[in-house]
């Protein structure tokens, strides 16, 4: 049996596309649809009301185009929102995503993990449940990313600005010891290369998109497409040129992208 109808992914700006990516590569055949609320990012600072109320009318958008299951690819969404869409939509696939603490817990030699991730998921519930199961015997350093969603939804992924601004948030990681580093936010994932070289050879850097891209997988099940190529369309809410040329060099520089303007 197969399943021909899309798989519709968002997040709060164009981090997500570090998870489309990712969805692309594992299954090929999959179409997608993707949802930048670019207009209304940084969520990391919005209330969890707000969050939630956004992440509802993309579902809908979504659903509406027709997709078949739904990737919450942003770990602040995921954090406020997860769990009233799987309320309001409870036979639908919903793949949520958190920070990777529990690989992180598992590599660390130095017993120090460092966590970069929004204001919104370090004080969530699920994040605090989260280290209540697997940061247990390893200290967790926690940092806000504050400035680093704008960085990457402007498309400066190496102006030394983003480079000096990422410094700043990765020294207390860093100083306390850590030596791996948790991506905890989908556009950090572009970020990876200068986090890299600021952090060195010796710490490893973690991130969870292809685990999310796995769990479709799993979840997908009968409902997978047997097409050999998928099409990915795009909308965004915000300024389409900007979301337009920051999306195109994020998903793929050898393929024009049209990005159609979110009406919800
Ligand atoms: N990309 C999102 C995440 O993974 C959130 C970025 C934001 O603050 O809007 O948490």
């Amino acid at each position: 049996m197969s399943d021909p109808r899309p798989v519709g992914v968002f997040d709060s700006g164009v981090g997500g596309v570090s998870v489309l990516r990712e969805i692309r590569s594992l299954l090929p055949g999959e179409d997608l649809l993707y949802v930048a609320d670019s207009g209304h990012a940084p969520y990391g600072e919005k209330s969890a009301d707000f969050i939630i109320a956004r992440s509802r009318a993309i579902a809908g958008h979504l659903l509406e185009q027709g997709a078949k299951a739904l990737v919450i690819a942003c770990n602040t969404a995921t954090a406020a929102a997860a769990t009233e869409l799987r309320a309001q939509w409870p036979d639908l696939p919903i793949i949520g995503m958190e920070p990777a603490v529990k690989p992180a817990a598992a590599a660390t030699r130095s017993g120090v993990v460092g966590v970069l991730a929004t204001v919104g998921t370090l004080h969530s519930a699920q994040f605090a449940a989260l280290l209540d199961h697997f940061g247990r015997g390893v200290k967790v350093v926690t940092r806000p990313g504050v400035g680093l969603v704008e960085c990457v939804e402007r498309g400066e992924l190496d102006s030394p600005a983003t480079r000096d601004l990422l410094a700043h948030h990765l020294e207390p990681l860093l100083s306390a010891g850590a030596d791996v580093v948790v991506l905890g936010c989908t556009h950090y994932v572009f970020l990876r290369r200068l986090v890299e070289d600021i952090v060195g050879p010796d710490v490893r850097v973690i991130d969870t998109g292809a685990a999310v891209a796995q769990q479709l997988r799993r979840r997908l099940g009968s409902l997978l497409s047997d097409a050999t190529t998928g099409a990915a369309r795009f909308w965004a809410s915000g300024d389409n040129a900007v979301v337009s040329r920051t999306i195109g060099m994020l998903w793929r520089a050898d393929m024009p992208v049209e990005v159609s303007p979110l009406h919800v």
